[in-house]
This record gives C-alpha cells, structure tokens and sequence, in this order.
C-alpha cells in the first residue's frame, strides 16, 4: 500500500479515503443521516449516493436547525491560481443544488491572498486576475444572485478582517504547526491566513444577529482549516460550523499515480475552456486505462472498471445510474472496448462543456450582481 499526502496544500498518492477520515477526524455520512436530509430534499444527488460526497463534521446540526424554520447559510470558496478545471467544479456543482434544495444564502469565498502567500511564483496582481477569470466560472454553474455573495479577500478584509483579528488571537503558533505541519520558515501570512478562511463561517451568524447554521461543502482537505474555526467558535461564542466533505476527481493519468487532478500539469487535467478536439486528445491519450493490453484479450478478460479513469469519471458526471450500471457490466465483460469507453466520456463532457461555456460567456455580465465589496 503507497502512502499519501492530503494537507490543504498537497495531495498526494493513492487515497485511502477511510484511513483519511480517521486521521482527519471527522465522520462518514450514513444512511441515516441521507435518509434525514432525503426528507427534507425530496431526492439525494447522485453525489451522495455514490459517496463522492462521503464525509461530514456537524451535518446534522444544519438539518434540525432547517427543520425548525430557521435560515442556514452555505459557505464555499476557491483560492484563484490558474485556471478552472473539471475538479474544482465538482463542489460547486453540489453547493448548487444544496442551495437550491435549502433556498439557502451562499457565501462565496475568493481568497486572492491564498496562493500569493503559499505560491513563490504568483504576484496579487495575477490571483486577481485568475479571481475575475474563476468568478466567470462560479457563477456559470447556476448560482442564484439574489442568495449569492462572492468576495474577494483583498477587497473585503474591511468586513472580515476584524473577525480575522477575533480569530487569530485564538490560534496559537504551535496549533497552526501541529495543524498544517508549518515550521520556523514558513511566513507569518500563511500563520495568518486560517483566520481569514475561518471568518465566513462565522459571517451567517453576524449578518443575522443571532447564532445561524453554516454548511460547507468542500473537499476532505479543507476540513482541515474548519477543524480550527471550529475549535475557536467555542471560544468566541459562535456555532460550530459543519461541513460535508468529498472526494477528489482523479487526475486522468489515474489515482494510482497522483491524488487528485492538478493544474500545474496539462496532461492530467481538463479546463473548463478546453475545446472539444482538446478534450478528445486528452482523453484518448492520457486517460490511465483499466483495459486489457490486446482487444483479444480484453474480449476474454475484460476490462477493470475500478481502476478506469474514464469510467471513475462518469461516475461524477453521467448522472444516470442505469445507464452507469450498463457501462460497468459490460466494460467488465468485455464486450466494450476502452476506446469505446472513453469516447462515452468525452462526448459527455464535450456536451456538459459546451453549456458551461455558454454560461460562462453570460457570466461576464452578471459579474456586478455577485460580487460584493
Ligand atoms: N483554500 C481553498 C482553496 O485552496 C479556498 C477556500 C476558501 C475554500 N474558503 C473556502 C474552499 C471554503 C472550500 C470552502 O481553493
């Protein structure tokens, strides 16, 4: 078994999601808590029921203060860096429809002092710039303006940073280096910045003027951060946030050779801009296969569904279980190909593609209506 890395800043390796949820100490979603949210939502995204979304801290705060009436908020956020690809949307798709199941307010970090600070290479003036281009993104994925802030860290500190200062004052150097594995060379920015992602958690509550439930949703890393707000909210009088957590989309060279799906190499990602040829060579070349080495023998054999990037994929965006069910089978007797496989893939995306680049074209005039100062 090859180790792994999963910090909010590094992953790494072959996840193994279950030792991962011990280590980080938070709690898998059962069918129980499902069946509770399934009363109030009507029906379960296929996120939940294919455990993609697979992990949560305080979920069932957030549903029996719903139940009783009162308002919750979404929180969420993207530290602009580079690009959007495929596997930063996948939150985002569910924040979307968590917010349309709970009418609920989403507030919408964009932390464009993050990667400055973590990153050697990137000036303010670039995050800000990628902030505007993965806003178009955002908001591309159907967000409602009207229940929807999106801020910009730099632009709204004169709202958050006071909270920040409430919050860093409860954080000492050595919890943020037994947190986040910082050391001595670490630069006081980066101590500082958990405070900053910490302050939206705590936003609900003050907006409203009395103790108000926020729910997450985000990648198993960056519990990471909350599991401190969450210590500190005790300590300032604030309700502990919850978060419910999901799992990376493997990068296409496959979850054996790396965690998740980076920007920083080409060939293991997907863009939201990428043009549908783009997509198709990636695919077709990259994808790390589960299939056999001759199609005699994957005819005898069959191909391996669960290691299959292609297939992995459309578990995240083929939202049709049936037709999911009919992939694997007959991927696995071999009677269908790898190229037969991957070219499911991408015409499924190339369509996904081709609306969200509409969207996002639209987007650009709809800027004004989310961002707040
Ligand atoms: N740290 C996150 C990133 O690297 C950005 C972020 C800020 C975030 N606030 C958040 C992510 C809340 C999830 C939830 O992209």
């Amino acid at each position: 078994m090859k180790d792994f890395i999963v910090t909010p800043w590094e992953v790494k390796g072959n996840i193994d999601y279950d030792k991962l949820v011990n280590q980080f100490g938070v709690k898998l979603l059962k069918d129980n808590d499902l069946k509770k949210l399934k009363k109030i939502t009507g029906e379960l995204h296929y996120f939940l029921t294919r455990k993609i979304f697979f992990a949560h801290m305080y979920f069932d705060n957030v549903l029996e203060s719903y139940e009783k009436g009162e308002k919750i908020y979404l929180y969420t956020g993207r530290a602009p860096s580079g690009p959007v690809h495929l596997g930063h949307i996948i939150p985002w798709m569910f924040t979307k429809w968590l917010q349309d199941k709970f009418k609920a307010s989403l507030l919408f970090q964009i932390p464009d002092e993050e990667k400055f600070l973590f990153k050697d290479n990137l000036t303010l003036e670039q995050t800000r710039k990628w902030a505007y281009e993965n806003i178009l993104d955002i908001i591309a994925i159907g967000f409602d303006h009207k229940k929807t802030k999106i801020f910009l860290d730099t632009d709204y500190a004169k709202t958050l940073y006071k909270h920040a200062c409430m919050i860093a004052k409860k954080i000492t150097v050595s919890t943020a280096k037994a947190t986040f594995g910082f050391n001595d060379s670490n630069n006081i920015g980066e101590y500082f910045y958990t405070s900053m992602q910490s302050v939206p958690a705590f936003l609900p509550t003050i907006f409203e003027g009395k103790p108000t439930q926020c729910l997450i949703p985000c990648a198993i890393d960056q519990d990471v951060h909350f599991r401190l707000t969450r210590d500190v909210a005790d300590k300032i009088g604030y309700p502990k946030p919850s978060t419910i957590l999901c799992r990376f989309l493997p990068g296409l060279q496959g979850m054996q050779s790396e965690g998740k799906m980076s920007s920083s190499v080409q060939q293991t990602a997907i863009f939201t801009t990428d043009s549908p040829k783009s997509v198709k060579e990636k695919i077709m070349k990259y994808a790390f296969s589960g299939g056999q080495p001759t199609i005699e023998e994957h005819r005898k054999k069959g191909g391996n569904p669960d290691i299959d990037v292609a297939y992995q994929w459309l578990t995240f965006f083929e939202e049709d279980d049936k037709k999911l069910e009919k992939i694997y089978n007959e991927y696995k007797s071999g009677q269908m190909l790898t190229g037969e496989l991957k070219q499911i893939l991408i015409d499924k995306l190339n369509v996904f593609l081709a609306r969200h680049q509409e969207r996002r074209e639209k987007a650009k005039d709809l800027i004004d209506k989310f961002i707040v100062e």
